[in-house]
Formats: structure tokens, C-alpha cells, sequence
């Protein structure tokens, strides 16, 4: 486990249009939309889906504060040409078992072009080597397809149906479980 992370704030470079970068205020209406959207919003509890620009800033300085108060990291995925198009990022450390839970989203208008592999490569990659985790978890509704493709594609192996596990929108539903392991740390 590394916590010299916390220094700065990690910007990666991934192509020449895609850098994951800090989320900033200014990027309140991007996330709203992005979150809103009809075929994103399926995915995402209702609560978490900003209704104004106040509510996504909200949002904006929740994911901020997890890197300024030494929590986590979360990143905005910036495109040269579009700005914000998506967020990817780990809502929570448990540092005691070393392990991280992976969140994403992406714009539905860039979806299918093998952007969030390359996202989640980006930070998987971060967190092994820089972070030094031990494992990488991520939690999905079982509708979620296009969800589950993408963490297969990028090395994440699915575990099991935890049942009941969630409470999203006022219902108790049943999720997946993925786990991607660091080979590489004791
Ligand atoms: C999940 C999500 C981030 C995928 O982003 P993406 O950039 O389109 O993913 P990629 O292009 O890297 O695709 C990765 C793999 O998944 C497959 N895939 C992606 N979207 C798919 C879809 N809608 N239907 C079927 N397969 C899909 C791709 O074909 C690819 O597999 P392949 O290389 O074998 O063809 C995007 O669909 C999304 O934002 N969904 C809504 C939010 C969400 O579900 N977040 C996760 C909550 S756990």
C-alpha cells in the first residue's frame, strides 16, 4: 500500500484525445447529463442521479473530497475535443484489506469504441503498481451487460451472485461480483 499517492492529484495520459484528469466544477453540466441519461440512468440508484446543477455539484465535490481527504481515487474522463465524456475511479479504499471497488460511466454517444477498457486498464494498472492493492472489486446489477463485457475484457473475473445484496431504488436486488487480484503483492 502506497499512500505517497497523495502528494498530486495522478492525471493519466491515455491516447491523444483521452487523459483522466480531476473532476472540476465546471464540469457540473457534463455529469448531469452524462448520469440523466436514459440509457445510463438504469444503472445508477436514483439518488445518485444529480436533478440540478446543484446536485451535481454536490456529486463533483463528494468524488473531489476523496482524494483531498486521502480516501480514494476518482477520476474525470476528459476528452480533447468534448471535455468530460465519463467518470472512472475507486469510491472506496478499505486500506485495512488493501482492496479497491471500481465505478464508471460513459457518455452513450461514445460507447462501443473500447473507451472504458481503456480507462479501466489505466487505473487498474495505477492501482497496482502505484497504489499497490491488492485486489480490485466491482459490483454490478445483473441486467448490467454491457457492464460485465467490459470488466471480462479487461482481466476481471465474476465470482458470484450475492443475493439481496443492494438496496437500489427502494428494492432489495441481487448483484455480481467481479474480482480482478494483484499478483504481484504479498
Ligand atoms: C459499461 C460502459 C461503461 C461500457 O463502456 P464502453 O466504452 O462502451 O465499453 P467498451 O467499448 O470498452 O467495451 C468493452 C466490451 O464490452 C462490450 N460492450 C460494451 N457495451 C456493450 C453493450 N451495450 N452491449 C453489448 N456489449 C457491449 C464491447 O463490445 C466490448 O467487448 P468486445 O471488445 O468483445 O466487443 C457503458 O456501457 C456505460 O456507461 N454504461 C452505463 C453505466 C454503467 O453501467 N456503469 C457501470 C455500473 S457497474
Amino acid at each position: 500500500m502506497n499512500l505517497n499517492i497523495f502528494n498530486h492529484f495522478p492525471e493519466l495520459k491515455l491516447s491523444d484525445e483521452i487523459l483522466l484528469r480531476e473532476l472540476k466544477h465546471t464540469d457540473a453540466n457534463s455529469l448531469k447529463n452524462i448520469l440523466s441519461d436514459p440509457k445510463v440512468a438504469p444503472f445508477i440508484p436514483n439518488d445518485v442521479i444529480p436533478q440540478s446543477i446543484t446536485q451535481a455539484l454536490v456529486e463533483i465535490n463528494f468524488l473531489r473530497s476523496l482524494f483531498k481527504n486521502k480516501k480514494s481515487v476518482y477520476w474525470g474522463i476528459n476528452h480533447a475535443e468534448h471535455g468530460l465524456i465519463g467518470t472512472v475511479g475507486y469510491e472506496n479504499w478499505q486500506m485495512y484489506h488493501n482492496r479497491l471497488e471500481v465505478a464508471f460511466e460513459l457518455n452513450p454517444i461514445f460507447w462501443q469504441r473500447g473507451i472504458m477498457s481503456m480507462c479501466l486498464r489505466g487505473i487498474i494498472e495505477y492501482a497496482f503498481e502505484e497504489m499497490q492493492v491488492n485486489r480490485i472489486e466491482a459490483y454490478t446489477l445483473t441486467t448490467n451487460e454491457a457492464s460485465h463485457k467490459t470488466l471480462l475484457k479487461v482481466g476481471f473475473k465474476e465470482e458470484g451472485r450475492l443475493k439481496k445484496y443492494r438496496k437500489f431504488n427502494g428494492e432489495f436486488v441481487d448483484v455480481i461480483i467481479f474480482g480482478l487480484v494483484n499478483e504481484n503483492t504479498e
